[in-house]
């Protein structure tokens, strides 16, 4: 398991530098796992987005002295809405996704795990300053930061492989 443009693996203790034991419980949760089934960016998953997220999370709040545990764990949950964004509105009528969805994974993480306030205003204020109520925590503003890079570094990289691969077909066409 990595983390994009990381070539840590993370579910090594040691190479992730204390990242995996801080995120273990959460990781073996069956609905953390169904993330994997909902897209987020381009090719990427709602769980690896979460990964991501979390990761960079940590290792920021680390080199800044900042709660770590609080920036991988809530990291981990801030996308943990379980729907397909992509149809939500559809089905539902909810055009507003972007500022609904961290109340949605704050319901769900608070139904499945015990979260501490920080955690909870990290999961709440995420997409900030979408969602008007600024940060009330250092590591909240981490995360208003980290998920802004990741998405675009996720729709970067699945334009870049789009680009490529249709490089590669022309390529291959002629030298047909
Ligand atoms: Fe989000
Ligand atoms: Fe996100």
């Amino acid at each position: 398991m990595y983390a994009i443009g990381s070539k840590k693996n993370l579910l090594n203790n040691e190479h992730s530098n204390g990242y995996y034991e801080t995120v273990k419980d959460l990781l073996e949760n069956d609905l953390v796992q169904k993330m994997k089934e909902f897209t987020q960016h381009g090719n990427t998953s709602t769980f690896q987005h979460c990964i991501n997220v979390s990761y960079y999370n940590y290792k920021l709040c680390r080199l800044f002295r900042l709660d770590a545990r609080a920036g991988a764990r809530a990291g981990l949950l801030h996308d943990f809405f379980l729907y397909d964004w992509h149809t939500h509105t559809r089905e539902t009528g909810d055009h507003f996704h972007g500022m609904t969805h961290p109340k949605a994974a704050l319901r769900n993480a608070c139904e499945h795990f015990t979260l501490t306030d920080k955690e909870k205003d990290i999961i709440l204020k995420h997409m900030f300053p979408l969602t008007i109520t600024p940060p009330s925590y250092k590591e909240t503003v981490v995360i208003v930061l980290v998920d802004k890079y990741c998405g675009l570094i996720e729709t970067a990289a699945h334009i870049f492989s789009k680009i490529t691969g249709r490089y590669r077909q022309s390529e291959i066409s002629t030298r047909q």
